[in-house]
C-alpha cells in the first residue's frame, strides 16, 4: 500500500528513516541485535541475564533507534540525553568487543532489510551510523 505521505507526490524519499519505514522494523533489529549478542561468548557477559524482546536492553535499544532515526523521543522522555559514550565508560569496551558488537548489529539489519524489503539507501543510513558510533565506543 502507498504511505499516505506518497500519495500526489514523486519524492519517494521522506527525511528521516523512522518515517520511510516505521517502528517495525526498527524494533525488530533491536531485537534481533541481541538475539545475536545472547548466543556471542565473546561480549555475552558484558550484557543482563535477560535479553529477550521484551527485556529492559532490548526496549532501551529500541526506544533509542526510534528516537536517533526521527520518530518518538521516548528514550529520552524516560532516560534524559542518551550520553551513549560515558553510558559505555562502565563497560570495556576493546576492539574485538566492537567487532563483535556490529557484526551483530549488521546482521540484524541484513535480516530485517530481507524481512521488509527495506531500501538500499535506508540501510546504508543504518550501517554508517553503527559502524562510526561502535568505533566512538571503543573505550579499552
Ligand atoms: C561497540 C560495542 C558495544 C558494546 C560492547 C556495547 C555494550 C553495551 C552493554 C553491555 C550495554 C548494557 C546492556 C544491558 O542492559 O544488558 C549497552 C547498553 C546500550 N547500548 Fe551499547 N554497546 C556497544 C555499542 C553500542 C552502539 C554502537 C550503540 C548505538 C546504537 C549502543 C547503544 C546502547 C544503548 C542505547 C544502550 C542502553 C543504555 C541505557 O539506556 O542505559 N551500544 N551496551
Amino acid at each position: 500500500m502507498t504511505h499516505p505521505s506518497t500519495v500526489g507526490s514523486f519524492d519517494p524519499s521522506p527525511r528521516t528513516v523512522y518515517e520511510r519505514i516505521g517502528p517495525a522494523p526498527i524494533s525488530r533489529l533491536a531485537e534481533r541485535l541481541y538475539e545475536g549478542i545472547g548466543r556471542d561468548p565473546t561480549i555475552r557477559g558484558m550484557f543482563s541475564a535477560e535479553l529477550g524482546p521484551e527485556s529492559e536492553a532490548v526496549r532501551d535499544m529500541r526506544e533509542f533507534l526510534m528516537q536517533l532515526f526521527g520518530g518518538p523521543q521516548d528514550y529520552s522522555a524516560r532516560k534524559g540525553h542518551p550520553r551513549l559514550r560515558a553510558r559505555h565508560l562502565r563497560f570495556a569496551i576493546t576492539v574485538d568487543a566492537r567487532a563483535a558488537w556490529l557484526t551483530h548489529a549488521l546482521a540484524a539489519l541484513a535480516s530485517t532489510a530481507d524481512e521488509y524489503r527495506l531500501d538500499a539507501a535506508t540501510c546504508a543510513e543504518m550501517r554508517d551510523y553503527f559502524e562510526r558510533a561502535s568505533a566512538f565506543m571503543i573505550n579499552s
